[in-house]
């Protein structure tokens, strides 16, 4: 059993990937977790989808070992971001299929807010996912500047991450999951 977060975020002080830290930091000490920063992937790798390259690899088979993908994006022109897309273009068709999903996304403005579902749930769907837990939209505004963590989401986001892992499978929370361990909540 174990988790893998992809940050698909350009940015170095990201707060989708502050919220996919705290999902990753939530689970239970037995989870096996990783953390793949697409934006220290090979740039060139990427843009000319070299399948081939060595960190593509790697990246790919922690996805394949994965039970749970933890996916964050920022919304970038009503969609995720082209970093994330690159990625998941350098995936095999069936990378998803019998994982659970859960996907994150930080947007300026609340206008934005079904853009996950609309964008890039298909795409997971495409890739074979068909457990796809709730998604988790929260606004720049409800992320509040940390000095260590370089933001920290709001409760009410939190909750919503909470809710969205309650409906992970059983066989899921077995592995780790069936008391969620208290999160400290950010004031
Ligand atoms: C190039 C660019 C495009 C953006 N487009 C949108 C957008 O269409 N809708 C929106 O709500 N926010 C948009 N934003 C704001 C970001 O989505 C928002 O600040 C997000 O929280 C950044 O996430 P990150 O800190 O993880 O990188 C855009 C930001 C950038 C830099």
């Amino acid at each position: 059993m174990s988790v893998v977060a992809l940050s698909g975020s350009p940015s170095a002080s990201s707060r989708s990937t502050a919220l996919l830290r705290h999902v990753l930091a939530r689970l239970d000490d037995g989870v096996a977790r990783s953390e793949i920063s697409l934006r220290d992937l090979p740039p060139a790798a990427l843009v000319r989808a070299d399948f081939d390259d060595p960190a593509i690899r790697r990246a790919r088979d922690q996805v394949a070992a994965a039970r749970l993908v933890v996916i964050a994006t920022p919304i970038y022109k009503a969609s995720f971001s082209g970093l994330l897309k690159s990625f998941l273009d350098l995936l095999p068709q069936d990378a998803l299929r019998g994982k659970t999903v859960l996907a994150l996304g930080t947007g300026g403005s609340a206008a934005h807010l079904l853009a996950l579902d609309y964008a890039l749930k298909p795409v997971l769907a495409a890739l074979g996912a068909r457990h796809i837990l709730d998604a988790v939209y929260a606004v720049d505004a409800q992320f509040t500047p940390h000095a260590i963590l370089g933001h920290v989401a709001h409760d009410d986001v939190l909750r919503r991450v909470e809710r969205a892992l309650a409906e992970a499978p059983v066989a899921w929370r077995r592995a780790g999951l069936d008391s969620p361990r208290p999160v400290a909540l950010a004031a």
